[in-house]
């Protein structure tokens, strides 16, 4: 299904227009049984490691000249979703640029269960891509209205959707989230109770820093959170604090220590201030909350134990409050590392015991690190210039032992703090 919603869409014109029309022909290939057939010869090839000149003539031979090249393509995307995706992948259909753009199903899991949870049966998601939050949302039991500007987009939510089994709870449409929103009444928007916003952030292969630049624009952002109390919108990790509107809750995510999406809660799911959600690298989900802004953490002196706060906690803005459940200080008023007399047991931070603390002095530090039989060390930095990998293969030595060399401002003097390992 693929209608227009509300107003005219600007249809993709000249090469991209072709192309576009292109891999959506592609897309409608590789769904029939032919193409099916030529996406698991191509997955199997992939799977025992055959080079691309050898599997793409392979494929040629067994299934023609047309669905070969295509489905070595969809083939390599599925294999690179294998990772987030799990067994779906298997079911799923990519470009490359979709793949790049998607969220993680887990997590669209679990922001489609808090959306719903106040009632809400019918969901737009606005900038649909390959339809991870449309697939999310349609199995946490919604109707879902999918809306993209680009005609890839939708085809790959139609193909996507209708591959698990949910295309009779999915509408694929054209439309403008920006027209939709500024056309939002009573708390709806293109006719649903609820909406998920998740804009595109990169243009050009590159990361759109300005919230203005993002499509849609922030405006849209700001106008869905003020119209549709019910709704989720994905933001850039980096966003400033500012920005947040009163009585939104901003939530920052991450997996494995890696800050992985930013969202913004409308008034109706909202629930706190900030929320720190930290993935642990087994897999377990915390939660930390604040329903106020905590301030700002004490500084004191590097004591015997060093705390690396997970970036979801620094990015919220949440250190004072782990600084206060661990009894611990900042080295420095402006850096995220906290120092305290004991080792922490908590999700909030990495823990190293502190070995040495000396101003920052290259040819010392090296010296140190001798007579400490250190030939290993792993080199963190905050607040200082120093490049990582460099430091560390300078560092490197005839040492069987390792350490954590943390390059930082204490007491705003160029520091370095040699750690063991936790
Ligand atoms: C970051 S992606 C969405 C990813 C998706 N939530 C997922 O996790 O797979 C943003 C999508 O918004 C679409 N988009 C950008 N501007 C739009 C607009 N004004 N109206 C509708 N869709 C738009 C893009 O074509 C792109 O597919």
């Amino acid at each position: 299904m693929d209608q227009a919603v509300g107003v005219p869409i600007p249809d993709p014109a000249g090469a991209s227009g072709d192309q576009a029309a292109e891999t959506v022909r592609q897309l409608r290939d590789m769904a029939t049984p032919a193409g099916t057939a030529a996406l698991s010869r191509a997955g199997a090839l992939l799977a025992e490691r055959t080079d691309a000149v050898t599997a793409l003539s392979r494929l040629r031979a067994e299934v023609g000249v047309a669905l070969a090249g295509p489905a070595w393509g969809f083939a390599r995307q599925r294999d690179r979703a294998r990772a987030v995706f799990g067994a779906d992948a298997d079911r799923l259909l990519f470009t490359a640029d979709a793949l790049e753009q998607a969220g993680r199903p887990r997590l669209a899991d679990r922001r489609a269960a808090r959306l719903l949870a106040g009632g809400a049966d019918s969901v737009v998601d606005l900038g649909c891509a390959a339809g991870t939050d449309t697939i999310a949302l349609a199995r946490a039991g919604a109707r879902v209205v999918a809306v993209d500007l680009d005609p890839v987009a939708r085809e790959l939510t139609t193909v996507n959707t209708a591959a698990l089994g949910l295309a009779d709870r999915v509408e694929v449409v054209a439309g403008d989230a920006v027209e939709l929103v500024a056309a939002a009444t009573d708390g709806r928007v293109a006719g649903c109770a609820a909406a998920v916003l998740d804009p595109a952030r990169r243009a050009g292969g590159r990361r759109q820093l300005d919230p203005d630049r993002w499509s849609p624009p922030w405006s849209t952002v700001r106008a869905l959170l003020d119209a549709v109390p019910t709704c989720a919108v994905k933001v850039a990790p980096g966003l400033d604090h500012d920005r947040v509107p009163a009585g939104v809750e901003a939530e920052w995510v991450s997996v494995g220590g890696s800050i992985v999406e930013a969202l913004l809660w409308g008034r109706e799911p909202s629930r706190t201030w900030r929320r720190a959600t930290v993935v642990d690298r087994d897999g377990a989900l915390h939660e930390l909350t604040a329903a106020t802004d905590p301030g700002t953490a004490d500084a004191g002196p590097v004591r015997s134990w060093l705390h690396e706060p997970d970036p979801a906690v620094i990015r919220s803005g949440l250190v004072a409050l782990v600084a206060g459940q661990l009894g611990g200080t900042l080295v420095d008023p402006t850096i995220a590392y906290l120092t305290s007399d004991d080792p922490a047991d908590s999700p909030w931070v990495s823990s190293y015991p502190v070995v040495e603390v000396l101003p920052f002095n290259l040819k010392k530090l090296k010296a140190l690190l001798r007579a400490r039989g250190v030939g290993r060390v792993t080199v963190k930095k905050r607040g200082s210039a120093i490049e990582p990998e460099t430091l560390a293969r300078q560092l490197r030595g005839p040492g069987e032992g390792s350490a954590v060399v943390v390059v930082t401002r204490v007491a705003g003097a160029p520091t370095t703090i040699v750690c063991g390992h936790p």
